[in-house]
């Protein structure tokens, strides 16, 4: 490997919220936090040299994206995806939350319902719930500990609640499914034949285990193009979630048309200029980086497979296929999630998410993200394992 992922960073002080939320919580400052998807690797170089020459030229007015900017966009996708954007589509947001927010605001009017399938993202709830409609859930079907998706009701839903927005996860948070071009053709079917517009939310687009990749939903489902929104962000893959910049793609001219007037009423309508610079740099020039750090993330991934397996069976380990985060049904622990957050958080010393922020049934679930050294698993296993066996 070219980079050193197992360097550890002093990341305390640095008014990074991974970590400096711990001690403004209370909780012990040797708590693991493993909870937020922000990695704990620096950036390659390719970046920093970027974002260092802007520096150096010093003017940070208003901005725009350019040509250089935009090529490098429409390459990431076409050449790693297959998928063949035009420059045209994208709208800039700070954040994929943002756009989620304004597509709510753009296709649905207050008191629908919003189509999710839970467990999913909390912040899909959050901006639902904000803008005063209502969350419909098609809930993901659990069995034999995999997840899959119940089309019949996922249909029934739709037609039930008048839905005009679903919003996707691909790959889906937390449960780490990619979606295979069946299941995304079929979404896409159900959601053609009553006109529901399609937020595909892609932004864990970058992060897929061995023997899978990101099939983007447009590239399955071309029916769809006029009634999509696809969020994107260099700020998963990447780590610049600081920096603040989404390409959300939306192809059809007059939901675009809408989806911009939603923006332009909060007056936003530059995006981040060091976030620009970043995002071209990065798909221009990052991808060995992005794939030794999916490459040793993944090595992270398999030490915590052979941990559980071997020491902590009653504990099982959802099949990672996508994102770089494990959800792990505890429910073999035979405690309650009150319990189980005892247990990690005051016992284990080790801050996951608990299954509780992304849906009512997965109290017994918790979620980590994996982007970090291999010594802060290794010690987080440890500290697990200790707990367990110790927990009364
Ligand atoms: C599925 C999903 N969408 C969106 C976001 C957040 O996006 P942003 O920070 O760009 O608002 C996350 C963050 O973890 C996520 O998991």
């Amino acid at each position: 490997m070219k980079y050193d992922f197992d360097r550890v960073i002093n990341r305390w002080k640095t008014n990074c919220e991974k970590y400096d939320t711990i001690t403004q919580i209370g909780y012990p400052e040797d708590m693991i936090p493993l909870w937020v998807a922000d990695m704990d690797f620096t950036l390659p170089d390719c970046i920093k040299k970027a974002m260092h020459e802007a520096v150096d030229r010093g003017i940070f007015g208003y901005s725009l994206a350019g040509d250089d900017f935009y090529t490098a966009v429409e390459n990431w996708f076409s050449r790693r995806y297959g998928w063949k954007t035009d420059r045209s589509w994208i709208i800039h947001t700070p954040g994929v939350v943002t756009a989620l927010s304004a597509a709510v605001r753009t296709v649905t009017e207050p008191g629908d319902g919003v189509l999710i399938q839970s467990p999913v993202y909390h912040q899909f709830f959050n901006v639902i719930n904000r803008n005063g409609r209502t969350v419909v859930e098609n809930e993901l079907h659990y069995e034999d500990g995999k997840y899959s998706i119940d089309f019949a009701d996922f249909e029934e839903k739709i037609a039930k609640n008048g839905i005009k927005l679903f919003i996707m996860c691909s790959p889906h948070n937390p449960v780490c499914r990619v979606w295979t071009p069946e299941e995304l053709k079929e979404m896409g079917r159900i959601c053609k034949k009553y006109n529901v517009v399609v937020f595909a939310d892609e932004i864990y687009c970058d992060f897929f285990s061995p023997g899978y990749t990101h099939t983007p939903f447009a590239t399955v489902c071309p029916e769809m193009l006029e009634h999509l929104i696809v969020s994107t962000s260099p700020s998963k893959g990447f780590n610049i979630a600081g920096l603040q910049i989404s390409n959300i793609f939306i192809p059809g001219e007059e939901l675009r048309a809408k989806f911009r007037k939603t923006i332009d009423i909060v007056g936003y309508n530059e995006c981040n200029y060091m976030g620009m610079v970043a995002c071209c740099a990065a798909y221009t020039e990052g991808e060995q980086w992005l794939e030794e750090c999916k490459a040793y993330i993944w090595e992270n991934v398999q030490y915590i497979q052979k941990f559980v397996a071997e020491k902590l069976p009653q504990i099982h380990i959802i099949e990672p296929q996508g994102t770089y985060l494990l959800w792990m049904d505890c429910s073999g622990l035979g405690l309650s999630p009150e319990q189980l957050e005892d247990l990690l958080l005051h016992k284990a010393n080790i801050w996951p998410d608990m299954g509780t922020k992304f849906g009512e049934k997965t109290g017994q679930f918790i979620r980590l993200a994996l982007a970090c050294p291999r010594s802060v698993i290794v010690e987080a296993m440890d500290r697990l394992e200790k707990a367990v066996n110790e927990y009364k």
